[in-house]
């Protein structure tokens, strides 16, 4: 039986009102905080859509998207929409009902993507795997090889599952294709590995990759970002699921004149160019690192509180999120809640089937060592409240041990002489 949370609200004066001074903590993954930059990026006066200079921001911005997708070829889509509508106008634009599509399941997100292929009326032919793993490459392998006759259309890869904190091997997937020569399409939701890890449209032959907004990119939540293959843009002409606003052809034919064929939210649009600019002015192999470097101290503190990852090996590790199993006998929606209530830090709750034994940690987006130290140490404190048998500051000394001995090299020449 899991226990109840018995903690008690010493402070009567603030009892039941739930005040807070200071800043409230964001560590779900995604939506991810926004940097104060694009912030005042997206806090403009309405502009014109069909300014006749609009062209001059937005076709230089389509180019340096497909940077970020490392990808020359493919062309790059905004659609205003949620992650899920760039997984709808990615099938509808390429699949026909009846299609085959191959597809694994191993949390919530690839469950949910599953579901919205079916629900389109695809064959879907899905390989369940333990939530904890990622992509089966090595089943992808041998049932592409058996298909002979070409019947699976797509693939499908979650190259992320937030829900469990697991980054699955998309170039694996690839090579699997390639080595059955198998023209399927592959498909990849980056919805919270791109702009974050490390993702390479071209060189894994992806015909369409799906992200969102709200994690990597750090814009608020509100637009599909999708890049599609020059091969996955010419299916568009035989797939005959029914569609109207996620069209590829629309889009097509105003992008190229720096248009959209409906109003586009172009404050949503303003903060994309500045989070383009600013994950190319770190460099994006800088920008993997440090969310590579970040998530292996939140990894130190939850080997030293004892505790698990969901991830079962270390190859699955994500670096964008990380899902920790509670022991056995507590509810992980206590700590979220005594972290929520009492701290002002919100963390990722386990969802589905792992709801109440997992909590998430999310590490992706703008954001360094010593924020993810204040997540670190509200995860501490709230699992203590509800009495899981974790040693107070025993995380937190591990990540910072950790960030202390793999911090970047400064300059200490510097003359700070002038600011005392
Ligand atoms: C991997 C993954 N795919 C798809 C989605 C769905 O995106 P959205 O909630 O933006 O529709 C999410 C959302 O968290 C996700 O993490």
């Amino acid at each position: 039986m899991r226990r109840a949370i018995e903690i008690e609200n010493k402070n009567t004066a603030t009892k039941g009102k739930n005040i807070m001074a200071g800043t409230k903590s964001l560590f779900i993954p995604g939506p991810t905080n926004v940097p104060h930059r694009i912030r005042q990026a997206v806090d403009l006066p309405m502009e014109d859509q069909r300014a006749p200079d609009l062209p001059t921001f937005t076709l230089p911005l389509f180019e340096d998207l497909k940077k970020i997708f490392k990808t020359r070829s493919g062309q790059v889509f905004l659609f205003p929409s949620s992650g899920t509508g760039g997984w709808e106008a990615a099938m509808a634009n390429t699949l026909s009902p009846g299609d085959k599509v191959l597809a694994s399941r191993f949390g919530q997100f690839s469950h949910l993507w599953v579901d919205l292929c079916q629900r389109h009326g695809y064959d879907v032919e899905v390989i369940d795997v333990e939530w904890g793993e990622g992509v089966p490459v090595e089943q992808y392998a041998k049932r592409l090889a058996a298909d002979t006759g070409h019947e699976i259309k797509a693939v499908l890869a979650c190259h992320n599952e937030t829900a469990t904190g697991v980054t699955s091997d998309v170039a694996g997937v690839r090579k699997a294709l390639n080595a059955a020569k198998h023209p399927a399409l592959l498909f990849v939701d980056g919805v919270s590995s791109i702009a974050s890890i490390d993702f390479r449209m071209d060189e894994w032959g992806v015909d369409v990759a799906v992200s969102g907004s709200q994690k990597g990119f750090m814009i608020p939540a509100g637009l599909a970002i999708l890049c599609v293959s020059q091969k996955a843009l010419d299916a568009r002409r035989r797939a005959d699921t029914p569609r109207c606003y996620f069209d590829f052809e629309d889009m097509i034919k105003t992008n190229k004149d720096g248009y959209f064929p409906y109003t586009p939210p172009m404050s949503l649009i303003r903060g994309l160019r500045v989070s383009v600019d600013m994950l190319l002015e770190e460099g994006l192999e800088n920008v993997f690192a440090r969310h590579r470097r970040l998530a292996e101290g939140v990894r130190r503190a939850v080997d030293a509180w004892g505790l698990s990852l969901c991830a079962m090996e270390a190859k699955w590790h994500s670096d964008t999120v990380s899902a920790i199993c509670v022991p056995e006998g507590f509810n992980s929606a206590d700590v979220l809640k005594i972290a929520y209530l009492r701290y002002g830090l919100s963390l990722g709750a386990g969802l589905s089937k792992v709801a109440g034994k997992v909590f998430r940690i999310g590490h992706l987006g703008d954001l360094n060592e010593l924020m993810l130290m204040s997540a670190l140490s509200g995860a501490e404190m709230a699992m203590r409240d509800i009495g899981i048998p974790v040693e107070a500051g025993s995380g937190v000394a591990a990540a910072e041990e950790y960030y202390r001995h793999t911090a970047r090299p400064i300059d200490l020449s510097l003359d700070t002489a002038a600011a005392r």
